[in-house]
């Protein structure tokens, strides 16, 4: 596969790293508007460095990574759309519903794969849990909690990634776009939102700094979500799954994982608590970025199998981006009426 790079910040270095690793994928070209920055993630594979996203679009190409500010995301997008490529686009999708909607409707007039860049799902605690799930080790499942957060505006560089309307919003927009995604990639779809948005902390115009929701699917599976920007104790995340025969929690950072489980209600209990010591290793003498670089070499491996019209994949497609976005809608349009707002159900996304 060829592949250009559009964006080579901070994640975009990262991506790159993918590329030029990986066996099946030749990097072609590589593109961003600080030509070092491009030079740097081009080194050592032979891609050209490209001027202008014009430049990037005439080389041999046939996908792309998309790891541009949030704002820019639909043009590059839908020009890739446009040229036949597929594309892996960070999260979130765009910086509005209707946005992410432009972007799925043209990865289908396309019939070209949209992966969306929601690398928790390779967080292997985040995996166990979809796992425990998908195995029926919890039985049915009754509901979720799940909660994102860190400490707000000092963790941002830039302001684009703070500032509503160019970043789509606040917290939910933010750390909680992954939240919502992991809730959907749990329940199966959320159909139903009622949500309470604040802005009481940082006083960014349109930036919830908090935001509590209840989430619905279509079965009655009920999920709790909280994302915030005043989490005061710093960077954490984490889901708890209950079922009628057991729970699940997985947490970040540290990376860990309790699991509970029961025959019955009342039954003896199983209790496993799971670390992962080479994890918190890797990152003590590294950085974080190592367990963000694992999960996007994963999602870099589907994201191929995507392409080639596989299904059954833990990727997150055009439609898990747009639901994350209109649920991040829904709990501002409850803020505003008071009401629950209904999402109809977009079901899997046609290949
Ligand atoms: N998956 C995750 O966990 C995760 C974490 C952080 C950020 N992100 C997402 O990754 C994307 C990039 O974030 P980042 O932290 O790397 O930002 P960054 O600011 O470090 O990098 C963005 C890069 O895009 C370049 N750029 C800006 N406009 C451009 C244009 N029109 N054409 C080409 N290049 C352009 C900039 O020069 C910069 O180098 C965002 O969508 C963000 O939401 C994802």
């Amino acid at each position: 596969m060829r592949l250009g790079l559009i964006g080579a910040g901070k994640i975009g270095q990262l991506r790159a790293r993918t590329l030029r690793e990986h066996r099946s994928v030749e990097l072609v070209a590589v593109f961003d508007l600080n030509a070092e920055l491009a030079r740097k993630a081009a080194q050592g594979s032979g891609a050209r460095v490209a001027r202008s996203l014009d430049e990037l679009f005439d080389a041999p190409l046939d996908a792309v990574v998309i790891s541009t500010p949030v704002h820019v995301h639909e043009e590059a997008c839908l020009r890739a759309f446009e040229r036949g490529l597929h594309v892996l686009l960070e999260k979130p999708s765009a910086n509005t519903a209707a946005g992410a909607r432009r972007l799925v409707d043209a990865s289908l007039r396309a019939r070209r794969a949209f992966g969306v860049g929601f690398n928790l799902r390779y967080y292997p605690a985040f995996r166990a849990v979809r796992e425990a799930l998908s195995e029926g080790r919890l039985g049915t499942l009754d509901h979720l909690r799940v909660y994102g957060g860190h400490e707000g505006l000092p963790k941002f560089a830039h302001e684009w990634e703070y500032k509503a309307p160019i970043s789509g919003g606040g917290a939910m927009w933010d750390v909680g776009i992954h939240m919502s995604d992991l809730a959907r990639h749990y329940m199966g779809e959320i159909t139903e939102v009622y949500g309470v948005a604040s802005e009481n902390v940082w006083k960014v115009a349109g930036s919830e700094d908090n935001a509590l929701a209840l989430l619905r699917s279509p079965q009655g599976v009920a999920a709790s979500y909280h994302a915030t920007w005043s989490e005061w104790k710093g960077y954490g995340i984490f889901v708890e799954a209950y079922g009628d025969k057991g729970m699940a929690r997985a947490a970040y950072a540290p990376m860990e994982n309790l699991f509970i489980v029961q025959e019955r209600p009342g039954a003896p209990r199983t209790t496993t608590k799971r670390r992962y010591p080479w994890i918190q290793a890797r990152e003590k003498l590294f950085s974080w970025q190592t367990t963000a670089l694992q999960s996007f070499r994963e999602e870099l491996d589907d994201f191929l199998l995507l392409c080639e019209g596989r299904r059954d994949l833990v990727i997150a497609d055009g439609y898990a981006g747009l639901r994350a976005c209109e649920v991040a809608e829904a709990v501002r349009e409850c803020t505003r009426t008071g009401n629950r707002v209904e999402l109809p159900a977009l079901g899997p996304m046609p290949a």
